[in-house]
């Protein structure tokens, strides 16, 4: 798309330098996490979603990158603890850490993006010596009531340098929905390897690349996931730092993740599950254009029918509602155009959202409990990696003859 005589731009893998290909533009976005006070306030802040895949490496990375300090903000709103499906998931993981590595004399975790203290809860209540590290004040300051420690401030080389001199080497540096959203990952990688010690591991679980194309999660792309990792990806990003990747797990949450371990070079014997991992992804072709031009249709395809939907209902003179005033709705209601006038309100648990407006598309978010007053005719469900809680908390609504509409993998009502 550029002029005559000018090269066109060629853009550079973050972590290997590779050529990134531009493949998918979901044209301008609010910062996903930025509620908007609704008696005005500071102006919104958008830029270009823009994604592209590493040819070299597979990794695919944001070709525009929205400032940390835009979106982790000391009143960054998301608590991880609305979900009782996450806090059994992170309370597993929490146990098989104590379990497995958290075994010896003093031992020593941090956590990366504790957020709310949703995983490190366990943790302390084991006695275990451990510290968050977030730069979401008002998260964290909900972390410390529940007796957790925290550092307010982001996970970087200089903080982790830091971190080491005051507490000594970690045991175990966990991180869970966080490192994807860190474009600076090569001063991660430094702040790990001086903080881990020898033979400690850092394990971080993200959304899964493979599991959002394959089933049409578009909206796991908005501007706090700034790389969408594979496999092959992690590999050599491990390797180019000095690492290795030794375990991969595939997880059910967020609809696809997986747990990435990684420890020194030769430090640790890497589990078959990577080579397996490995073998498998190498038929997804997820260093190849076609893959993503398959994706793009199907996401244009899935816009245009929730769309048409929507403005049908709405024109039969249906109310519609919204579930879930997530991250991930951002990019649906600005990538489809979705306001007010489709969507009356949307519905969230989340007290810090509540009485404020979604990002870019200003539909009022009010706390579930005024769903039932009275229920609408349909609710589109944001939230719908929490599908089964909600479904559940809000059995009501379909007793009413209410009807949930789905949008991913494809449009369809339940
Ligand atoms: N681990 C939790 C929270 C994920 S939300 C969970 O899985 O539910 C991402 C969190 O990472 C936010 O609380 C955000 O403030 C924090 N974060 C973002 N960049 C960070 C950085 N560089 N260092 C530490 N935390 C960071
Ligand atoms: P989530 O899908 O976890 O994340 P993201 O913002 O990264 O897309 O967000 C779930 C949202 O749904 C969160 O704002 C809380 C809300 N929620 C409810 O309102 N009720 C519920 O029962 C659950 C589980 C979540
Ligand atoms: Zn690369």
């Amino acid at each position: 798309m550029s002029g005559e005589g000018v090269p066109p731009t060629v853009n550079r893998c973050r972590v290997c330098d590779g050529e990134v290909q531009e493949c998918l533009d979901f044209g301008r976005q609010p910062v996903s996490s930025a509620f908007v006070d609704p008696d005005g306030g500071g102006a919104e802040v958008f830029y270009r979603l823009a994604v592209g895949f590493c040819t070299t490496c597979t990794l695919v990375q944001q070709l525009e990158e929205v400032p940390r300090d835009a979106m982790f903000r000391v009143d960054y709103p998301y608590r991880s603890s609305e979900s009782a499906l996450m806090r059994k998931h992170f309370e597993q993981t929490a146990r098989h850490l104590l379990e497995s590595e958290l075994t010896g004399p003093d031992p020593f975790v941090v956590e990366v993006g504790s957020n709310d203290g949703i995983m490190l809860q366990t943790v302390a209540d084991a006695g275990i010596r451990h510290l968050g590290v977030d730069p979401s004040r008002d998260a964290a300051e909900t972390a410390r009531d529940k007796g957790i420690q925290v550092q307010v401030e982001f996970f970087e080389e200089a903080s982790a340098r830091r971190i080491r001199a005051a507490h000594g080497p970690a045991d175990v540096i966990f991180s869970a929905n966080t490192i994807s959203h860190i474009a600076y990952i090569d001063s991660i990688f430094r702040g790990v390897d001086a903080l881990l010690a020898p033979t400690g591991i850092f394990v971080f679980e993200d959304r899964y690349l493979a599991d959002i194309i394959e089933h049409n999660y578009f909206d796991q792309i908005y501007d706090e996931h700034f790389y969408l990792f594979s496999i092959h990806s992690v590999h050599s990003m491990a390797e180019r730092f000095g690492f290795e990747l030794v375990d991969a797990e595939r997880l059910t949450v967020h609809g696809g993740a997986v747990r990435f371990t990684v420890a020194r070079t030769g430090a640790r014997r890497p589990s078959a599950a990577v080579a397996e991992l490995l073998a498998r992804e190498q038929e997804l072709g997820l260093g190849e254009a076609v893959t993503y031009e398959r994706f793009a249709s199907h996401i244009l395809r899935t816009r245009d029918e929730l769309t048409a939907l929507l403005r049908d209902l709405r024109s039969k003179g249906h109310r519609i509602v919204a579930y879930g005033a997530t991250a991930k709705s951002a990019t649906v209601a600005n990538f489809c155009d979705i306001g007010p006038d489709l969507v009356d309100a949307v519905y969230d648990s989340t007290p810090e959202k509540q009485g404020r407006l979604t990002p870019g598309s200003h539909i009022p978010v009010r706390p579930p409990q005024e769903f039932a007053a009275p229920y609408p005719d349909y609710a589109l469900l944001f939230a719908w990696n929490h599908a089964e809680e909600i479904m559940a908390k809000e059995r009501g609504f379909r007793e009413h003859g209410g009807r949930w509409i789905m949008y991913v993998p494809d449009v369809h009502i339940v």
